[in-house]
């Protein structure tokens, strides 16, 4: 339920604007155009993500940065084609509001800008912050086939990191690739029993894939990644192997005779040596956000629920009966309804609790921030909702687990989140000392929620899968090769890729 009490009505707001009022009644802090900030990839031509995104800052006139919304209208964007001969089809919705002063602005472009495009950023009629923007053409969409060829450029561009401690971590083990002992070992090893490892070869920066198994379905998450990164960077010939399947599936160790095989997979486990990649879920959040879904990692940060103060100071907990922590967790809010609201709200494993524990409504995921405090259980493997769950500005309390997605270690209990034995034992103390500690809880709260802000960019994301692929390839001690029945994974073949690429392509030999 939006707080409806004292917001006003756009025309009453207007004229206390004029009036010069606004301050005097105290609704909301006045924003200083001039000073306000704007900064990020979606103002860089060169940063061609599905989705690009900027943010905003608003600024007091004595140079504060505001921490409350001064209103969800406060700032207009607009964002055209620098031609005026050219018309480019561009997606732009409102700035987000993040509620704690700052603003998200998304768009999503459907043609390519030769020219450039100008983005205006308004408060009122005055110019914010160096509004006009100009992006100097060409401004590739998303679906412009224009691969960089030279990676490092391509990496000072996307600002990535330099290393990666997971990265470096999953390579370990790996200090080379063999790729024929591969080919003889992973179809027998990994297909047979769980059927869902694909396997791909990269080559001239083309993509070749065949199945093994029968539960591949998943691969068309791979499939749009590797497609999306190649549009953007010339990939590495390479050869490799990914699980589709939920449960990583190397558990040799290192100094093991025979030792294990490099195989990705979306979520790591500490009994496993799978190399990992960021989740499907967080793949397709980012390519298909503002198009096929809603509920995305940039969606998500303009849906926090109400301010701190107004949130109900409760545990939460909603979710399917997938792990049997999650039915204990329920018994637990039916003791303790005060501490803990906790309910699941469709039953698989566990059918025969459904009498016993009842089934709770679903409910959207946004209205999840109307708790203070969010418990974190796995469910099969880690919980995907975890990135989400971080975005948000409630408390998160993680269940202790040995699986892992690409950027937790990162992380620190205590610092970015509270966490919980995986028994819940101490989940109940967690959440009365919480209470106790509102100041120090909120400031966990934040610095959680702004790591993962930064951590979960998509440009971000992009780096990562990069540097994976890149010290894949670099291990490798045979030439990647296209096998038997691998057959290439199709461009779009409608015509949103239609663009004028002016980058210069290294000549792209045939070989088939
Ligand atoms: C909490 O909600 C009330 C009623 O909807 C509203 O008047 C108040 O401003 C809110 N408090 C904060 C800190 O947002
Ligand atoms: C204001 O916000 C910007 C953007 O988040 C940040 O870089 C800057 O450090 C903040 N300034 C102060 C004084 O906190
Ligand atoms: C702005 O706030 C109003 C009032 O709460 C709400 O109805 C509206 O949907 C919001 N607009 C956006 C773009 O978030």
């Amino acid at each position: 339920m939006a707080p409806a009490g004292r917001r006003m009505s756009p025309p009453l707001l207007l004229l206390l604007l004029c009036a010069g009022t606004l301050r005097a009644t105290g609704a909301a802090e006045a924003v200083s155009p001039e000073r306000s900030l704007v900064w990020g990839p979606g103002l860089r031509a060169d940063i061609a993500v599905p989705v690009r995104y900027f943010y905003i800052q608003a600024v007091s006139e004595d140079g504060r940065n505001l921490t409350a919304s001064p209103g969800n209208k406060s700032f207009k964007v607009s964002i055209k084609s620098l031609s005026t001969k050219e018309f480019v089809r561009i997606h732009v919705p409102d700035p987000l509001d993040r509620n704690d002063g700052s603003f998200l602005m998304r768009y999503r472009m459907y043609g390519s800008a030769g020219e450039g495009l100008v983005i205006e950023v308004r408060h009122h009629d005055q110019h914010v912050a160096h509004s006009p923007y100009i992006l100097k053409g060409p401004v590739y969409h998303e679906y412009c086939d224009c691969p960089e060829e030279d990676p490092d450029i391509w990496q000072q561009t996307y600002s990535c990191p330099s290393s990666e401690e997971q990265i470096s971590k999953d390579f370990a083990p790996f200090p080379s690739i063999d790729l024929k002992r591969m080919l003889e070992e992973v179809p027998k090893r990994f297909a047979e029993s769980r059927g869902a490892i694909v396997h791909y070869t990269i080559l001239n920066n083309q993509i070749y894939r065949r199945s093994l198994g029968k539960y591949t379905d998943f691969k068309m998450f791979s499939d749009e990644m590797l497609q999306s990164l190649a549009r953007k960077v010339r990939l590495p010939d390479f050869e490799f192997y990914i699980n589709v399947g939920d449960w990583p599936v190397e558990h040799r160790k290192a100094n093991d005779t025979p030792g294990p095989l490099p195989m990705i997979s979306w979520c790591g486990s500490s009994d496993s040596r799978d190399i990992i990649l960021p989740t499907y879920d967080v793949t397709h959040s980012t390519l298909e956000a503002l198009r096929g879904v809603t509920n995305d990692l940039l969606s998500i940060q303009g849906h926090t629920g109400p301010t701190w103060d107004n949130k109900t100071e409760q545990a939460f907990f909603r979710g399917r009966d997938s792990r049997e922590e999650r039915l204990q967790l329920v018994q637990m809010s039916k003791k303790e309804p005060e501490l803990l609201d906790a309910g699941i709200t469709g039953y698989f494993f566990f059918r025969e609790m459904e009498k016993k524990l009842g089934k709770a409504p679903l409910i959207g995921f946004f209205d999840f921030f109307k708790y203070k405090y969010q418990v974190n259980l796995d469910g099969t493997v880690a919980a995907y909702r975890f990135p989400y769950l971080m975005m948000g500005d409630s408390l998160v309390l993680k269940q202790d687990s040995p699986y892992y997605e690409h950027f937790y270690t990162n992380l620190k209990p205590g610092k970015h989140y509270v966490p919980i034995k995986r028994h819940l034992g101490d989940l109940l103390d967690k959440i009365k000392w919480a209470k106790e500690n509102d100041e120090e809880v909120r400031r966990i709260a934040k610095e959680g929620q702004a790591l993962a802000r930064e951590l979960l960019q998509p440009h971000r994301l992009y780096c990562y899968y990069y540097k994976v692929f890149q010290m894949y390839a670099e291990r490798q001690i045979n030439r990647p090769e296209i096998r038997d029945k691998m057959e290439q994974v199709p461009p779009p073949d409608d015509n949103t890729a239609m663009c004028d690429c002016h980058r210069k392509k290294v000549d792209k030999k045939d070989e088939l």
